[in-house]
């Protein structure tokens, strides 16, 4: 496809732009144009060096490797073994034209997370995450806002910008399904994760394994007692009431 960058595109910040093209076809343009912070990320390295802690595994590219292309060679390897990821239309270094392929997952859960249609919506997501996760990769980026529902109700993972090559597999699959955890469990704080997570697998295996990671990170229920209460660190909440169901 010969595809021009609208001009608007170009002159704006906005990250994301949704193009609808003259044939009506609709497509989304990702501009690679983030700093990304680097002292977070080297605080982040080293407290993985010295705890090994799954969850802090760093998943941030090295900065002089273009987002666009790193991505845009993600989607093309997992479209070739057929997982569903949205196809790539044009790339160069600061631009990714993708086909658009619906809605965040997390809007449709927005309003009614238990209802009937959510529940399949996220056992659909969970597959998806399986079927990544069985072909040998992780996400890096599980959280449902990265899971379109396309209109045949089907869903699509997006988001494939994180090195997830920087800790071991069996790592960032857990910490796929942590994030996935965390980011439902702001939209229904009444979520059962071992109920989730058996939707994931089964066995109740990965239940049982993020229960015995989350159990180190038991300290952080402190966040529920004064003088904590008064900031809001809606994910490290999320991830208390986690520690507390799992661990
Ligand atoms: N292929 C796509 N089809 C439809 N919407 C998309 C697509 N890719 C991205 N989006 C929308 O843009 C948002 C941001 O894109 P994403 O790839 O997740 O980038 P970011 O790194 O900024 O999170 C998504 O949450 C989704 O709403
Ligand atoms: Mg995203």
């Amino acid at each position: 496809m010969t595809y021009q960058i609208p001009e608007t595109v170009r002159a704006g910040r906005s990250r994301v732009f949704v193009h609808v093209l003259d044939s009506g076809e609709r497509v989304v343009v990702k501009q690679d144009n983030e700093p990304r912070g680097r002292i977070l990320h080297l605080l982040q390295r080293v407290a993985y060096r010295l705890t090994g802690a799954p969850l802090l595994a760093p998943t941030v590219l090295a900065p002089d490797v273009s987002r666009a292309t790193f991505e845009a060679g993600v989607l093309r390897r997992y479209g070739a073994l057929g997982l569903p990821v949205p196809k790539v239309l044009y790339e160069d270094p600061s631009y990714l034209v993708l086909s658009h392929e619906g809605e965040p997952l997390e809007s449709f859960l927005r309003d009614n997370p238990r209802s009937a249609r959510s529940q399949d919506l996220i056992a659909e997501a969970l597959a998806a995450l399986r079927a990544l996760h069985e072909k040998g990769h992780a996400h890096g980026g599980a959280q449902i806002r990265n899971f379109l529902v396309r209109q045949d109700g089907r869903i699509v993972l997006i988001d494939f910008e994180e090195n997830t090559g920087s800790a071991p597999l069996e790592h960032m699959k857990l910490r796929d399904l942590l994030q996935f955890l965390i980011s439902l469990s702001k939209r229904d704080s009444q979520l059962d994760p071992v109920a989730v997570c058996s939707i994931y697998d089964a066995s109740g295996r990965s239940a049982e394994r993020l229960g015995s990671i989350l159990a180190r990170y038991r300290i952080l229920k402190i966040v529920n007692r004064k003088p904590f209460l008064r900031f809001r660190m809606k994910d490290v909440r999320a991830l208390v009431t986690l520690i507390e169901k799992l661990a």
